[in-house]
């Protein structure tokens, strides 16, 4: 039988060739939002993993709204001309489609490199003054946020738009909005981090306006044709954070805003936050979502291996599967998986030979 991971799916008009998708994953490598010629080694790389879509990691929208001295952004001429060198390689040498995660750090931001200790830069380092929500600091150790004033939510708002044109004339096939893990957008819809008391804070439909807001602008500027979604957060883990129920809301908000996917993750509003570690744990969520907002949708979350990433697409429960780490330690790893699966994938000619007939007994002659 045919596999549904390996089927192809149009995504808003992209035709992706099958429905894996590299995760968006920070490097903490550029120098001032550039990307450099790690960003060539990696996506290179990575273009070539079997996906058909490779996800850009977090790059954001101002230079203050950077999670590390090391995160990309697209907030300068400079970092645009960087990043269209690195994709046009990239996308020369590899075979997948290209996505870019669009964000602003908020409260997370100013922080060290993860290598160096996963807490706030300290004082020699050149932090910079940190905007969020509310004044309520990620976790111990981490900067005190700013409380963030509407000149704060119109800028950032307009740095959104900036940053989706600068990737536009990219060639960028896809943007994500990223709206979970605890950075700025996060902050502003759950009840963990937001506690304002004007009409971003308080119901969940004052929580939303902030993040809706920006995904309207964006829209307006991103044509139908480039997919535009959002990752959002399933769960926020916590009594008292956000739910499932408000993962299907949200997507049907997004949706309403002219968003064409959802990319259902889960976690990161506090430090003191764990994940669940069972293998796809945001997968019930997503099916939730694509099935109760009818919004195509893609999810992530500890998927490695092939039987359960085939699993999640022919039931019905995503239509993308998305991963991270797997990728990192197995930079093929969809070749892999649809040699499990007796599907096949693009790849370069200059590798055509590692294909299908190597695990033919034939092969042997070769
Ligand atoms: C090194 C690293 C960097 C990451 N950076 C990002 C990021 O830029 N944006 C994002 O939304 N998630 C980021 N993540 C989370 C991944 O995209 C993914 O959601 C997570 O690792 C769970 O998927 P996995 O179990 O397949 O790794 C990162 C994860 C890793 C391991």
């Amino acid at each position: 039988m045919s596999s549904a991971l390996f089927s192809p799916f149009s995504l808003a008009g992209l035709e992706l060739a099958n429905r894996l998708v590299v995760s968006p994953m920070c490097q903490y490598s550029a120098d001032d939002g550039c990307a450099n010629d790690w960003h060539l080694m990696h996506l290179g790389m990575l273009a070539n993993s079997g996906a058909a879509l490779l996800v850009v990691e977090a790059t954001h929208v101002e230079r203050h709204g950077r999670i590390t001295h090391g995160c990309l952004g697209l907030y300068s001429d400079d970092n645009e001309a960087a990043l269209s060198r690195v994709i046009a390689s990239a996308r020369r040498a590899g075979t997948a489609k290209f996505g870019i995660q669009l964000a602003h750090s908020g409260r997370k931001g100013s922080a060290q490199k993860p290598w160096e200790g996963p807490v706030a830069l300290k004082s020699g380092a050149d932090p910079w003054e940190t905007i969020a929500a509310s004044p309520i600091p990620f976790g111990e150790q981490w900067h005190t946020p700013r409380e963030a004033t509407e000149a704060d939510m119109d800028r950032v708002r307009d740095a959104f738009v900036a940053a989706a044109k600068r990737a536009l004339r990219i060639g960028f096939d896809e943007i994500e909005l990223h709206m979970a893990h605890g950075y700025l957008l996060h902050g502003f819809m759950s009840p963990l981090s937001n506690v304002r008391t004007d009409q971003y804070g308080g119901s969940f439909e004052n929580r939303m306006r902030f993040p809706l807001s920006v995904a309207k602008a964006v829209r307006a500027v991103v044509p139908k044709g480039v997919p535009l979604g959002a990752r959002i957060t399933g769960s926020d883990w916590r009594d008292g954070g956000l739910t499932p129920d408000d993962a299907v809301a949200t997507a049907k908000l997004l949706k309403a805003e002219g968003l064409d996917f959802i990319d259902v993750s889960s976690g990161g509003v506090a430090a003191d936050i764990r994940n669940p570690a069972e293998p796809g744990f945001n997968v019930p969520i997503a099916a939730r979502v694509k099935k109760e907002a009818g919004i195509a949708t893609r999810t992530v979350g500890l998927i490695i291996k092939p039987e359960q990433a085939e699993e999640i697409v022919a039931s019905g429960k995503a239509d993308m599967v998305a991963a991270g780490r797997i990728f990192l330690d197995d930079p093929h790893w969809g070749w892999h998986v649809a040699k499990a699966l007796n599907a096949d994938v693009p790849r370069p000619v200059q590798y055509a030979r590692a294909g299908p007939k190597l695990w033919a007994p034939a092969a042997a002659k070769a």
